[in-house]
């Protein structure tokens, strides 16, 4: 199936749910049909761009050239061990509905990244992340097409460049890397993850929960602390939770004890950016349509026909206030396109 359009408006394929359109908007669950379009199509490489739901973008141009929404859906085991399962899946599929089935199935590893807004093909980009769990830990290889050759090819987990919010795949020179599927090594006898303190506050000690009940947990914080999309226009935390040296870190937290610092690689510290953009008076702010969500200050709002320019504008007040407060400059998590 392959599914072409013109002038494609694009709101409902972005959860900040800017107006912006597409010229050419071209939905596909089969490979050799892309290659067909694309070698029929005079498409100009330098103005294409994949989308899967769009829950981390902000569509900053009102016309993009042309919009490829990869939507093949298949998955399912394809090898068996006594102790994993190989898993693959299309880079469609919505995420949760994946993990839904990988934890209805008893297999462990996905869990705790239950309820995370977005596409299978997305969750490699970034190397989705919550609740203690990265998808890298479980992920075993992508199936990639280079869309300026229209060649397939796998890329195993080693070649990934996995890091905090990070990968190869958002490296400059990948940038015409379409994922089509994804594989996954999952364990028939999972582990439970309960490294993330709030999680583990959500069982009684000594407990130890099976994957659906953590699963069940996960999507509880998620709802007390996140807002809907479909409510709220929004695109998760907007900024990365900022990495500074080890020594930065505790000069700030001599000043600051209650700061909420992780830990991230020898030598360096991850602090909680949602702390300090609330430090600097941002928590609930609300100008016009664009906002700070209250009960998560990494997040910003779209209340309604806001412009990607209000949202960016916002954003940079942000950057800059946290800059002159704490001398930590915050990048943004979300794609701007
Ligand atoms: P899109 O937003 O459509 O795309 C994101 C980027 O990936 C773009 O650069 C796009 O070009 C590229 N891309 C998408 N699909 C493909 C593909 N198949 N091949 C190549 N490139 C592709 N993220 C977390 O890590 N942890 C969280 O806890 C989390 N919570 C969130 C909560 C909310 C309420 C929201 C709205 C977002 C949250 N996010 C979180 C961000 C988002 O859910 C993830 O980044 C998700 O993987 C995005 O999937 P998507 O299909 O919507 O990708
Ligand atoms: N905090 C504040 N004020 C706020 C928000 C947070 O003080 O407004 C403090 C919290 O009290 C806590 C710390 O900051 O001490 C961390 O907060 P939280 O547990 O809510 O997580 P986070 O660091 O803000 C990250 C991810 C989320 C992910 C959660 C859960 C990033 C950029 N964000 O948020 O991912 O769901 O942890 O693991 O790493 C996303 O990427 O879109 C996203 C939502």
């Amino acid at each position: 199936m392959i599914n072409i359009q013109r002038n494609y408006p694009l709101k409902h394929y972005n959860s900040f749910g800017l107006e912006a359109t597409a010229q050419l908007f071209i939905e596909t669950n089969e490979s050799q049909e892309l290659f067909n379009t694309l070698n029929s199509y005079n498409i100009d490489l330098n103005n294409l761009f994949v989308l899967g739901t769009g829950s981390n973008v902000l569509l900053k141009e009102p016309l993009l050239q042309t919009v490829i929404h990869p939507v093949n859906t298949d998955f399912g085991v394809i090898e068996e061990t006594n102790d994993s399962v190989l898993v693959k899946c299309g880079a469609g599929k919505n995420w949760d509905e994946f993990v839904e089935w990988t934890v209805d199935n008893g297999y462990g590893g996905l869990e705790n990244l239950s309820y995370i807004p977005g596409s299978v093909g997305a969750a490699p980009i970034q190397n989705i992340g919550a609740y203690g769990a990265e998808v890298s830990l479980c992920l075993e290889s992508v199936s990639v097409i280079d869309l300026s050759t229209c060649q397939q090819f796998m890329v195993s987990r080693d070649k990934c460049r996995f890091g905090y919010r990070d990968s190869i795949f958002k490296e400059p020179t990948h940038k015409h890397w379409l994922i089509w599927e994804v594989y996954f090594l999952l364990d028939k006898d999972p582990r439970i993850n309960l490294s993330y303190t709030p999680l583990k506050k959500e069982f009684p000690i000594g407990y130890f929960p099976g994957i659906q009940e953590v699963r069940k947990a996960v999507i509880r914080l998620r709802q007390s602390k996140l807002p809907d999309p479909i409510e709220l226009g929004n695109a998760g935390s907007f900024f990365k939770n900022p990495v500074v040296s080890a020594c930065n870190a505790s000069l700030l937290q001599e000043k600051h004890p209650e700061m909420p610092t992780y830990y991230h690689e020898p030598g360096t510290v991850k602090i909680g950016a949602g702390w300090l953009i609330e430090q600097c008076g941002w928590k609930g702010f609300r100008e016009g349509q664009v906002g700070v969500y209250p009960r998560q200050a990494l997040v910003l709002v779209n209340y309604g026909g806001a412009s990607a320019d209000e949202l960016l504008n916002l954003a940079g007040s942000i950057v800059e206030s946290v800059k002159k407060t704490f001398g930590i400059k915050l990048e943004t998590e979300v794609r701007i396109l």
